[in-house]
């Protein structure tokens, strides 16, 4: 195999204006059996300097035109990116025909297909550069135009979408047909989308606050079409939130979303037509757990709610995608938190903030939240881009306080509806309400996770707050300046628990000191200080809290988050060997879950969280023992199911499984009692198997089932085999159901790597479905003490190569997991190091290259 040159690298600061924009674009796509036919005509017209270019990948050009004549090979140059028209004039009508075949695209992207049967469908995925492998086209999201899109197709595919409305149908011949779409409203190529297929409707209407009767549609294959009831009523929930938060109404009479089983990420915001992995989209109790249930309503409003941040107003090249990534995470996440309780909201949104990108940003592969270069831009649809994008959007809105931010934002969207525009321009028009706003550009431009650190003095009655803020330098880019930080602050007494102040801090520079005067304080008190309540910003916090502090704030800290983190705080400790009363952690989760078990159990379930192995390990850079951190680990949890064992199982019978409801209180009841049946399991309660069996044969719902199922599996009871048959028989046709029997499996430590490549090598593992891919390489991802041995790498690795030639984006995702390899200690670190040398010599993909390459550089 040849070896890939180095790829291309592109600059933030390169970026000129399109030379020709485009004013209409009619599409044609003609179905066949092995191949699609493509006719394109694009109205453009010069407007600034420069060739006339078009970017094309893996099209087979049968011919071009321009302005009625057809081009000789003299007139235009062809290689495998782009076609140049030489001479081309100011205004132009280019004609292109090309052939594609999406039967055999297995990178899913441009148009490609789906399952196989009956359920064989045609879809696509555009962004960021998927557009260019179905057409010739100036692919970038600064080219915004008016498309008519036609598809024909045979008649057994009875479903034929595009973005818009609806203006034609008819037949061709006896057994083909097409449809035609018009979209009215200007778009970039990235947001096109075609559906090919045959599927079945679910319809419902929502009149918007201007009056707009919209048709919604959602399609799935028949037998998933009952499983979309959840999404419909989210998708009505999320149209009214936008319109009550922002002032946002939807623009178009339709809007459709499709479920297919093959899809590299999430889901796709295309205009009037998303796409959406069925992960993300399907939901009824008996196939999808609360989590994954919950998930599906967080992920279309996230869709829907690109409509405005994305698509009316869109970015003008691809370093900006957090433009709209970060301000749209961060809509879905208020939205989730008005939907249960914001406590639990903010738990879980911080929990995948440390796990995925405080590890990214302390990594091989950190950068900005504005990269300013790439090779490949797929490599940046990152947990930087997204979760800490929103961090900082959430920043803002906190510092101006509700009224303002919506002045900002409705500023926005009056100034820059219908364009495609940069970060500075966001923040230019959030300033109107707030000039302080502009000091926090360096937060999308400056790598690194800012240290946090503090402690507080007091005397009489004034506390002082010191606070210091440090960020690593990350090599190639600038020295790191001093960000804005906000840092919600409350000072309660130590004796007598009540709030005595509260305040929002704000630290810009490297190190500041805060007062509060007029603390009244009971007779012996001192103030208790929480600060970076609520997680106020995106920082790692290490301040001085005496551990009777933290002890305090978990029984009396009245902002759940805190709260909660006290708990984390202390757990953390003991897992570091600085505190060592495992019974007083013990003691507190005997109370606060006696207080919580009836009024917000989610809360109480969450409080026994104990960082997962991923997780601890961002605490060494270097000498990372995985197998001395797990067992550590699972000291902790064993001692605490010890101590609690009186506890756990009362608190289990309290909560009986009942008729399945979808109530925050439900949710919560439920994963309370899965986190009590693995302690009671782990503490030898000898009724504890007997209940396990009770629960998974008495069902409700999904996540009794699986929780059942994963703790006779995580615990490897008698019936084990029994119920890994019982349960693949039930849900043999539930594709995601049985994604999650492969994933509980391969995710247990008592299945062995070998154990994980048999599950690899099965008949129903489907190396072109990527949710079924991730089932077992995700799971062996969260298993360091097997991931970083050579057999677990040398299993992983050769999954990256295999996915490198057929889908490269999934390849690299799967690859960046390991990025911190070079924090192990010594002979394990050699042993990835060489492994990750010999990947390098058998990869093409761009997208595997460039991480490879930055992980390698250490
Ligand atoms: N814009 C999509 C979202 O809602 C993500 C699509 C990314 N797809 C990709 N192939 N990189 O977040
Ligand atoms: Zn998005």
């Amino acid at each position: 195999m040849s070896q890939a040159t180095t790829p291309q690298k592109i600059y933030l600061k390169d970026y000129t204006p399109p030379a020709y924009a485009v004013k209409k674009v009619d599409l044609d796509i003609c179905l066949y059996e092995q191949q699609a036919i493509v006719s394109s005509r694009l109205e453009m017209t010069r407007q600034a300097a420069g060739e006339l270019v078009l970017l094309g990948r893996d099209l087979q050009l049968q011919q071009v035109s321009v302005n009625g004549e057809v081009l000789s090979s003299a007139q235009f140059r062809l290689d495998s990116e782009s076609l140049t028209l030489i001479d081309a004039p100011d205004r132009a009508i280019v004609e292109t025909k090309v052939i594609i075949k999406p039967q055999t695209n297995t990178t899913l992207e441009g148009l490609y297909q789906s399952g196989l049967d009956d359920e064989m469908m045609f879809v696509t995925q555009c962004e960021p550069e998927g557009f260019r492998k179905i057409t010739f086209f100036p692919d970038r999201p600064d080219v915004l135009s008016e498309y008519t899109t036609r598809l024909e197709a045979p008649k057994t595919f009875k479903t034929l979408l595009a973005n818009g409305n609806l203006v034609e149908a008819g037949e061709v011949g006896d057994d083909r047909h097409y449809t035609i779409w018009h979209d009215p409203t200007k778009k970039p190529s990235y947001l096109f989308a075609a559906v090919i297929a045959n599927l079945q409707v679910l319809q419902d209407h929502y009149t918007t606050s201007e009056g707009r009767k919209v048709l919604l549609e959602l399609y799935a294959v028949s037998q998933d079409i009952d499983k979309c009831h959840v999404a419909m009523q989210a998708l009505k929930d999320s149209m009214k939130w936008d319109e009550d938060n922002y002032g946002r109404a939807y623009d178009l009479d339709r809007y459709m979303i499709v479920a297919t089983s093959q899809f590299n990420m999430g889901a796709m915001e295309n205009k009037g037509l998303n796409i959406f992995n069925t992960s993300c989209v399907l939901s009824s109790p008996e196939t999808a757990t609360d989590e994954r249930s919950f998930n599906v309503k967080a992920v279309i409003a996230h869709e829907y709610f690109h409509n405005w941040t994305g698509n009316r107003i869109t970015c003008r090249d691809w370093f900006q995608l957090c433009l709209k990534e970060g301000f749209t995470v961060f809509r879905d996440q208020s939205f989730s938190g008005d939907f249960r309780s914001k406590a639990v909201q903010r738990i879980e949104d911080v929990a995948i903030l440390r796990s995925a990108q405080f590890a990214e940003d302390a990594g091989t592969l950190a950068h900005p939240v504005r990269p300013e270069s790439f090779v490949e831009i797929n490599n940046f649809y990152t947990a930087t881009v997204y979760e800490k994008g929103a961090e900082i959007v959430r920043m803002l809105a906190n510092l101006l306080g509700k009224e303002k931010f919506r002045q900002g934002t409705d500023e926005y969207f009056a100034r820059y509806d219908g364009q495609a525009v940069t970060v500075e321009d966001f923040l230019s028009a959030l300033s109107v309400a707030d000039e302080r706003v502009l000091a926090f550009m360096p937060w999308y431009r400056q790598p690194g996770t800012p240290v946090l650190s503090g402690g507080v003095q007091y005397e009489q009655d004034k506390v002082v707050v010191r606070l210091a803020q440090k960020t690593r330098h990350v090599p190639n880019y600038d020295a790191p300046v001093a960000l804005p930080i906000p840092v919600d602050t409350a000072i309660f007494d130590s004796n007598t628990g009540q709030l005595l102040a509260e305040k929002m801090l704000l630290l810009t520079t490297d190190s500041a000191e805060f007062v509060f005067d007029g603390i009244q304080l009971s007779e012996g008190g001192h103030p208790v200080v929480s600060v970076l309540r609520n997680f106020s910003a995106p920082v790692r916090l290490e301040f001085d809290y005496s551990d009777e502090d933290l002890v305090r704030l978990v029984s009396f800290e009245t902002e759940g988050f805190n709260r909660w983190q006290a708990m984390q705080t202390l757990v953390n400790r003991w897992l570091f060997g600085s505190f060592d009363n495992v019974d007083s952690i013990a003691g507190l989760l005997k109370t606060v879950t006696d207080e919580l078990l009836d009024c917000d159990p989610m809360l109480a379930a969450r409080l026994f969280d104990v960082p997962s192995q991923k997780e601890l390990a961002m605490a060494y850079d270097s000498d990372y023992d995985p197998v001395a951190v797990k067992a550590r680990r699972d000291e902790f949890i064993k001692l605490i199911a010890c101590a609690l064992a009186d506890k756990t199982t009362t608190w289990y019978q309290a909560l009986p499984i009942q008729a399945y409801e979808d109530t925050p209180l439900a949710r919560g009841r439920r994963l309370l009692r899965n986190v009590l049946l693995d302690l009671r399991l782990l503490a030898g309660d000898a009724a504890a198997e007997q209940d396990v069996y009770y629960q998974y044969d008495n069902a409700t719902c999904m996540s009794e089932r699986l929780g059942a199922f994963t703790a006779i599996i995580n615990h490897d009871l008698g019936k084990k085999s029994l119920y890994i048959a019982n349960f693949y028989e039930k849900f043999a046709n539930e594709d995601l159901v049985i994604d999650a029997w492969f994933n509980a499996q391969a995710l247990s430590s008592r299945t062995s790597i070998d154990d994980i490549a048999a599950l690899m090598q099965r008949q129903d593992y489907d190396w072109n479905t990527p949710n079924r891919v991730r089932t077992t390489l995700g799971a062996l991802a969260a298993k360091p003490v097997q991931l970083w041995t050579q057999q677990g790498m040398a299993l992983y690795l050769s999954a990256v190569e295999r996915l490198d030639g057929s889908n490269p984006l999934l390849a690299a995702r799967l690859l960046s997991a390991l990025a911190r390899w070079y924090t192990l200690g010594d002979d394990t670190k050699a042993m990835a190091q060489s492994n990750l040398e010999q990947l390098k010599q058998k990869v093409q993909s761009k997208n595997v290259l460039e991480f490879l390459d930055n992980m390698l550089t250490v």
